[in-house]
């Protein structure tokens, strides 16, 4: 099948084209025909696309953990699922991604794509809008009428963040720039600070959440803000792998989840909840959208690789 991979010692990060095999579905698997898939570029300096579970080095790895598409087939003892049915979600993350003809999933992993996206829309929610949800919901463990603080509230995981928040009852500070400061108004935020021209933690104090997908110093000047039940999540891949115990403590990486892609689904499907594409490409443009070679439309939501243009 082709795909887009990792050559090894490649000290560039660039993927590259070409045929592979087609992966085989085993016990409790199933194979997906992939139609769309995400493009998180931040992949490529992630633990898991270069080492295995057991701390091996990984070789050709494939990127792109969140995919819209078609099942094709069925390993032993799966239910729930058959062969043609229209899927999205995400596989695992030591596992080849979604940038090729095919992938292999968990059950566990994968829900009914929401009927009213195309692949393409719908292959730009599950990582970050379960990112979001993992986030606020699960570790965070928002209540209604606290007050979150968003970084990054324009940017893939971000659009979903706000809404999220939103949706739970939070009042919502969000830091943006330039023309995404309207569009995140948009989006239901109830105040935006613009980072570019204003130190957010002079405009913004009694904060109960932090959701940081930006990092860094960003993260460092938040700590101040927290009211005295505060929490921090922090998803920046800057703060992977740090040593401060309050950023370690804060860091997680999203898993996959079939019972929470199927909240969002109904969330979408009722109009509550939006996907925001910020463009499309074919396969043989992966290694560019990886690259940040392409620019976003409107600034702001996911860039996804269309694997099967015909189908979108
Ligand atoms: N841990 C996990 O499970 C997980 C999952 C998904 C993503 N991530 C990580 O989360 C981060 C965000 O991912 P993403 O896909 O949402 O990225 P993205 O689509 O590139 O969005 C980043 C957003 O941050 C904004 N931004 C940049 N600098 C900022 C600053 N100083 N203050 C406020 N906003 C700022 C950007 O706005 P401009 O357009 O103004 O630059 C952009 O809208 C990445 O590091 C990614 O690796 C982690």
């Amino acid at each position: 099948m082709k795909a887009a991979y990792l050559l090894d010692n490649s000290d560039r990060r660039e993927l590259t084209l070409g045929d592979v095999s087609t992966p085989i579905a085993g016990d409790g698997e199933v194979l997906i025909r992939v139609v769309s898939v995400g493009v998180t570029p931040t992949e490529l300096s992630w633990y898991p696309t270069f080492n295995t579970k057991d701390g091996q080095p990984r070789h050709h790895a494939i990127p792109g953990h969140e995919f819209s598409g078609v099942i094709a087939g069925l390993g032993k003892d799966v239910i729930g699922f058959s062969v043609g049915d229209e899927v999205y979600g995400m596989n695992d993350w030591f596992a080849q991604g979604a940038t090729a003809e095919y992938c292999v999933a968990a059950p566990s992993g994968i829900a009914a794509k929401p009927a009213s996206l195309s692949h393409s829309e719908a292959a730009t929610v599950p990582i970050s809008a379960l990112t979001a949800w993992q986030g606020l919901v699960d570790r965070a463990k928002l209540q209604g009428g606290e007050r979150v603080l968003v970084h990054g509230s324009a940017g893939a995981v971000g659009v979903f963040v706000v809404q999220i928040a939103k949706l739970q009852g939070a009042y919502v500070i969000a830091t943006a720039a330039g023309p995404n400061i309207e569009f995140v108004k948009s989006l239901g935020a109830d105040e935006i600070i613009d980072y570019k021209t204003t130190a957010f933690e002079h405009s913004v104090a009694n904060v109960d959440i932090v959701f940081d997908a930006v990092g860094g110093e960003t993260l460092q000047r938040s700590w101040q803000l927290l009211s005295p039940n505060g929490r921090v999540v922090t998803i920046a891949a800057e703060s992977e792998g740090v040593s401060d115990e309050r950023i370690k403590a804060a860091f997680f990486i999203v898993e996959p989840d079939r019972e929470q892609l199927e909240k969002l689904s109904i969330l979408i499907h009722k109009g509550a909840l939006r996907p925001f594409l910020a463009g499309v490409v074919s396969l043989e443009d992966a290694p560019a959208a990886y690259a940040g070679r392409i620019p976003r439309k409107d600034g702001h939501g996911k860039i996804v690789v269309a694997v099967v243009a015909s189908e979108n």
